[in-house]
C-alpha cells in the first residue's frame, strides 16, 4: 500500500527497513525454512499527518490462538492500569447508573479485571484465544473476535451503546482505522468517551526508538493525526495525557463533536508537535540519520566486545527487538541468547535473527558479561530487580536514546 489509509493520498517515504519477519513470530528450528518475511517501509501523509507502515501483514498472521504477548507479565503495567481505572471511574461519562465499558484488545484482562472486580458491566473484545481464555478464567466477560463491523453490530444489539470504550496498545495495530472510528461513532453513547493510548510518535522521534516500528504497529500517532482522524467522523479530541509507559505513549480522549469541550492542553501539545516537526514529512531527515547512527553504534560496540572475548546476552525478547536484530543484522555471532519470562517464547528462537530464547532461570545460571536491554521501556522495573547483576560486575547495554554501556 503506497497510499495513506486515511486520506488515500500518496505516502511520502520516510524509511526502509528492508525484509522483516513478524515481531512476535517466535519459532522453532523446524519452521526456519518457512518463516514469513515482508518489506517493512514507513511513510508519512502530509494531509492526515499519519505516520504509517506502507504494508502490514494480514492481522490473522499476528493475532491468533498462540499470541505471544501476555500483558500481565509486567507488574508496572498492572499498576499503571489500576491507576488509570481509578481515574476513569471519576469521569462524568461513567457517572450514571450501570455504565457499560468496552475494552478493545483486552488481552489477559490486565485492565478489565479492575472493572470486573468492582462489578461494572463490561466487555473485552480480544481476537487472540489464548490470552482471552486467561481473561475469562478471571471472570472477565470476553468476546473472542476482532473489533470490526460485525462484532460492533453484535455488541450494540446485545449490550446497547457504551459509556466508555477503552483501548491500550492496540489501536495502532488496526489498519482499517477509518472503519474503527466509524464503529466507535456508532456504538459510543452521546455522552460517552473513547480513550486510547499508544506509543507516541513524538517520543519515537525524540529518542530514536525506531524499534517501535514493527509489523503490529501500523500507525504511530500524534495529536495532529488523531485530531484529523476524529474530525472526519464527527468526533472530537477533547483531552490528551502523556504517559511514561512503553517508552513514551500518549493517551487520547475522544467524544462526540458536540458533547465535551476540548481542554487547553490540546493546543499546547499541537504547538509542541509543530516545533519538533512531526506534522510534516520534510522534517524526518534527522530521524533517518539517527536510525543509521544508532545501528552503526550498536553493531560496532557488540563486535568490539565480542572481539575482547566477552559474553553478551539479551534481556527480554520483546517484539520491538525484532526490528533492531533484523535491521542491524545481529545474530548468534554477537548475542548468545535472550532471556524472557514469557513461557510461550522460551525454548524458541527470535524471529528472523534466530537467537535462542531462554528462561529467566537460565539467565541466572548463565550470567553474561554484558546484557542488551531490549525491554528498555521496562528499565525501572528491571534495574530494580537486577541489582545483583550490576553488583557482580555485569553491565547493561542500552540503545535508547543512545547506544551506551551502563
Ligand atoms: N491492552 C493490552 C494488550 C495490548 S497487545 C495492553 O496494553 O497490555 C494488543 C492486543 O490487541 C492483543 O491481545 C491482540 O490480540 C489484540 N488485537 C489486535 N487486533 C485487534 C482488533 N482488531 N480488535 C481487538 N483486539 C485486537
Ligand atoms: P513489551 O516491551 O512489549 O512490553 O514486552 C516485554 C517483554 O519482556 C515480554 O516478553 C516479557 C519480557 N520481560 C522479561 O523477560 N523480564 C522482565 O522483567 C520484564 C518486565 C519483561
Amino acid at each position: 500500500m503506497n497510499n495513506c489509509r486515511i486520506s488515500n493520498k500518496k505516502l511520502i517515504k520516510i524509511f526502509d527497513f528492508n525484509k522483516q519477519p513478524l515481531g512476535n513470530g517466535f519459532l522453532q528450528k523446524k519452521d526456519f525454512n518457512k518463516e514469513y518475511f515482508f518489506e517493512m517501509k514507513v511513510g508519512f501523509c502530509n494531509t492526515s499527518k499519519m505516520f504509517q507502515l506502507n504494508y502490514q501483514p494480514n492481522p490473522n498472521k499476528m493475532f491468533h490462538k498462540n499470541y505471544a504477548f501476555f500483558s500481565s507479565t509486567s507488574k508496572l503495567m498492572k499498576m499503571h492500569f489500576k491507576k488509570f481505572y481509578e481515574e476513569l471511574i471519576k469521569h462524568k461519562a461513567l457517572k450514571k447508573q450501570n455504565p457499560f465499558i468496552i475494552e478493545i484488545g483486552s488481552n489477559d484482562g490486565i485492565m478489565l479485571e479492575n472493572f470486573s472486580k468492582n462489578k461494572f458491566k463490561h466487555l473485552g473484545v480480544e481476537p487472540s484465544l489464548n490470552v482471552a481464555k486467561i481473561a475469562r478464567s478471571k471472570s472477565i466477560n470476553t468476546m473472542v473476535d476482532f473489533f470490526n463491523n460485525k462484532s460492533a453490530k453484535k455488541i450494540k444489539e446485545k449490550y446497547g451503546k457504551a459509556d466508555l470504550i477503552y483501548a491500550a496498545n492496540v489501536i495502532c495495530h488496526i489498519p482499517n482505522i477509518k472503519n474503527l472510528f466509524f464503529n466507535i461513532h456508532k456504538i459510543l453513547d452521546k455522552n460517552g468517551i473513547f480513550v486510547f493510548e499508544d506509543p507516541y510518535l513524538g517520543d519515537v522521534i525524540k529518542k530514536t526508538s525506531y524499534d517501535q516500528i514493527y509489523d503490529e504497529h501500523v500507525f504511530l500517532f500524534s495529536l495532529h493525526s488523531v485530531k484529523y482522524l476524529s474530525s472526519i467522523f464527527n468526533l472530537k479530541l477533547i483531552d490528551a495525557k502523556h504517559q511514561e509507559t512503553h517508552g513514551g505513549s500518549m493517551r487520547y480522549y475522544i467524544a462526540h463533536a458536540n458533547s465535551y469541550k476540548p481542554k487547553s492542553i490540546i493546543n499546547r501539545i499541537l504547538s509542541k508537535e509543530r516545533t519538533i516537526g512531526i506534522n510534516n514529512s520534510k522534517n524526518f531527515k534527522n530521524f533517518q540519520i539517527n536510525i543509521n547512527r544508532s545501528k552503526k553504534d550498536l553493531v560496532k560496540l557488540l563486535k568490539k566486545l565480542k572481539k575482547q572475548g566477552k559474553t553478551i546476552a539479551g534481556y527480554a525478547a520483546t517484539s520491538k527487538s525484532t526490528t533492531i536484530l533484523n535491521y542491524c543484522k545481529i545474530g548468534t555471532d554477537l548475542i548468545d541468547y535472550i532471556s524472557d519470562t514469557t513461557l510461550d517464547k522460551q525454548n524458541k528462537f527470535t524471529p528472523g535473527a534466530h537467537i535462542p530464547v531462554k528462561s529467566y532461570e537460565y539467565f541466572k545460571k548463565n550470567i553474561p558479561d554484558y546484557a542488551v536491554l531490549f525491554a528498555w521501556n521496562h528499565s525501572k522495573e528491571i534495574f530494580k530487580k537486577e541489582k545483583l547483576f550490576k553488583k557482580n560486575g555485569g553491565k547493561w547495554i542500552i540503545f535508547v536514546p543512545n547506544v551506551k554501556i551502563i
